[in-house]
């Protein structure tokens, strides 16, 4: 079964040998990768547990929370488009999901409550550390696509980690600005040192993003743009240099245009793998409290990815 419905929850166990304990929502959910990322690391942690995919309506979720829970589901993932939904109709929400505007991970305790996380940020300082060696907090950031989902994650672990530069760009300059004004309420002022000096907003076709990418050492890229084989880069990607470290959160195709052209300018690249299975990881870690087996998460994924 590729997904179930909620309407279908009374048949998720029919003929399965192992429960199912763990599930993502979203709409649609059918191309999720989460069960390719999660069912290896169950097996590899001697779980007892099924992690199946339940596609949701929109406005939905949190009928769809409780009847999931009825049904044995101990832990969820949320994917588009259902990670704001999610977030309200959680019973508490982590501080850093709230300022992410998103949920995608959903733990149970005993009575059933709903906390929300976010591990898109976390996961991507993870995925940073592992593909570069460095620490997101160290490097002077640009977020091309700041203002979709995951970019908006993104900035917001910049600006809780004290980057000491964080540029967002995005094509509509009106989402960013609108954001920065909630990124900058971020925090405690002992822990963030002066946030309004650091961030700072440009359009994707404005003149001056030229020297602002010159002036960073990481650029992200959070815009769709790339997801096709044909895609351009977003930007003119001549501007890439070697001191660069390049990171499209893009991981099918491989390698974008962008990062093709990175690469050949001699920059260190990754793409967005690291950061679907840190993510992941992530969540398994609030689910399980054990570490997450990250080699058989790559490894169950990559298969897919390839196959
Ligand atoms: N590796 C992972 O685990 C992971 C996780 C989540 C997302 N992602 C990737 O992140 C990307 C964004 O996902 P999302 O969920 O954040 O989507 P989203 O909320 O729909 O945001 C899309 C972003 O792309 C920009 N964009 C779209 N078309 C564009 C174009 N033709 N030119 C310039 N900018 C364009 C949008 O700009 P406007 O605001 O101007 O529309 C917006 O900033 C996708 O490629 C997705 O695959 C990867």
């Amino acid at each position: 079964m590729k997904f179930f419905t909620i309407d279908q929850l009374d048949q998720i166990n029919e003929g399965e040998e192992k429960p199912a304990r763990y599930a993502v929502i979203g709409n649609p959910v059918a191309h999720s990768l989460s069960p390719q990322l999660h069912q290896p690391a169950l097996d590899a942690l001697d779980q007892d547990a099924r992690y199946i995919r339940v596609e949701v309506e929109i406005g939905k979720v949190s009928e769809a929370f409780e009847k999931m829970h009825a049904a044995g589901i101990e832990g969820i993932n949320v994917t588009v488009p259902h990670k704001l939904e999610a977030l309200e109709a959680c019973h508490k929400v982590d501080p850093a999901a709230a300022s992410m505007g998103a949920v995608n991970t959903i733990v149970f305790d005993h009575e059933g409550k709903r906390t929300g996380f976010n591990t898109d940020g976390p996961g991507f300082a993870r995925a940073i550390r592992e593909e570069f060696g460095v620490d997101l907090g160290d490097l002077k950031v640009i977020i091309v696509g700041a203002g979709g989902g995951a970019g908006r994650a993104i900035a917001t672990q910049c600006v809780l980690e004290n980057c000491p530069q964080i540029i967002l760009v995005n094509r509509t300059l009106e989402k960013i600005e609108g954001m920065m004004e909630d990124l900058l309420r971020l925090g405690q002022p002992e822990t963030l040192e002066g946030p309004r000096d650091r961030i700072s907003t440009i359009a994707l076709d404005d003149t001056g993003l030229e020297e602002a990418i010159a002036a960073s050492e990481l650029i992200i890229n959070t815009t769709s743009v790339g997801l096709k084989s044909v895609d351009p880069s977003p930007f003119p990607s001549h501007w890439v240099e070697p001191h660069h470290l390049v990171y499209d959160t893009i991981y099918n195709p491989e390698r974008t245009r962008l990062l093709r052209d990175a690469e050949s300018h001699s920059a260190r690249v990754a793409n967005g793998l690291s950061l679907l299975i840190h993510q992941g990881a992530l969540s398994l870690e609030y689910w399980l409290n054990q570490d997450a087996p990250i080699s058989e998460m790559r490894k169950g994924v990559l298969e897919t990815i390839k196959g």
